[in-house]
């Protein structure tokens, strides 16, 4: 037993105060319980732990990855635990306390210089030739966070905790993608637990690349890449929806204040398309969204003001 057995059996809870009458229910799963206080830790377990399996890692080797930082923030807690070094190209566009998560579970956070703040397509692709550079040396691993197969497979069991929680019974499955394996391999978990639930994937409206083919500078950490996110099958979704990052910011604070949720951006888009998808749908049917991360690393940003 160690702490990454503290990875996943998040709590999933039903929206109360802020879902209309006469709206469908909207449950919400926690992942902001996860011991980083993000999705991400499913995925640095499954992608690390499979690595070592394989043996194409060895403990004492160097793992790179490029991110936003919830990635990086489980990928160096997970790599600290099994004995690993890490390596995070990291930029200004994100928050800082990220950095400092990483740089507290001992990685080293290389930062790519942004354009005011803003997290734009030409970031990422420096970002990335960066970590694609680094990872040609020796004794080095690349995590592949946009393309390891086990990263989708990392998140099967969040699938099958929620079909568990909720007895089988949902309608719709939906939640913001950046690589896409959150939503993809959720959907996975819930389709070996024989739940027929309808898929719907969000974008921020800033960077509607999904709806559009074009992609933007916007402020919601982790999503809107602006490139096709690699896991997504679109043949599964029943729709994309692009959603005002505006909204997501001022439901953050709703969340906070009337349900006790502390969120991400990420998460406060997930939310407001989810209540409107409720209102649409109406009673006697259940939305089923992600808390992808927690609120406290944002404090001081744009949305905790
Ligand atoms: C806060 C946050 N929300 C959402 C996402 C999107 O998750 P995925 O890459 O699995 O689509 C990420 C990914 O980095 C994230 O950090």
């Amino acid at each position: 037993m160690n702490s990454l057995n503290a990875i996943g059996n998040t709590p999933i809870v039903r929206l109360e105060k802020i879902v209309p009458e006469d709206s469908a229910e909207v449950w919400i799963k926690l992942e902001g319980g996860n011991p980083t206080g993000s999705y991400k830790d499913r995925m640095a377990l499954a992608v690390l732990s499979r690595a070592l399996e394989r043996e194409d890692l060895v403990p004492g080797d160097t793992v790179v990855e490029y991110t936003g930082g919830s990635t990086g923030t489980a990928l160096a807690f997970v790599s600290a635990v099994l004995g690993l070094k890490f390596i995070a190209v990291f930029s200004d566009a994100f928050s800082k306390s990220k950095q400092q998560a990483m740089e507290a579970f001992g990685a080293k956070v290389l930062v790519e210089k942004s354009d005011n703040g803003t997290i734009t397509p030409d970031l990422i692709q420096r970002m990335k030739n960066r970590a694609y550079e680094l990872a040609k040396k020796p004794n080095t691993y690349y995590a592949d966070q946009f393309g390891s197969p086990d990263v989708r497979d990392g998140y099967k069991p969040l699938g099958s905790e929620i079909a568990d929680a909720l007895s089988g019974k949902l309608d719709i499955f939906c939640a913001a993608v950046g690589t896409g394996a959150a939503l993809m391999g959720t959907f996975d978990g819930l389709v070996e637990s024989k739940i027929q639930s309808e898929l719907i994937a969000f974008e921020p409206l800033q960077s509607p690349f999904l709806t559009t083919g074009k992609g933007g500078p916007h402020q919601v950490e982790g999503i809107g890449v602006g490139f096709e996110p690699p896991f997504l099958d679109r043949t599964k979704l029943k729709e994309i929806r692009a959603v005002d990052q505006n909204q997501a910011f001022k439901m953050c604070q709703r969340l906070a204040r009337e349900e006790g949720i502390f969120c991400g951006a990420s998460t406060g888009l997930n939310v407001t398309e989810a209540i409107k998808i409720a209102k649409e749908l109406g009673p006697e049917k259940r939305i089923v969204t992600l808390g992808c991360d927690n609120g406290i690393k944002y404090l001081g940003s744009h949305i905790y003001i």
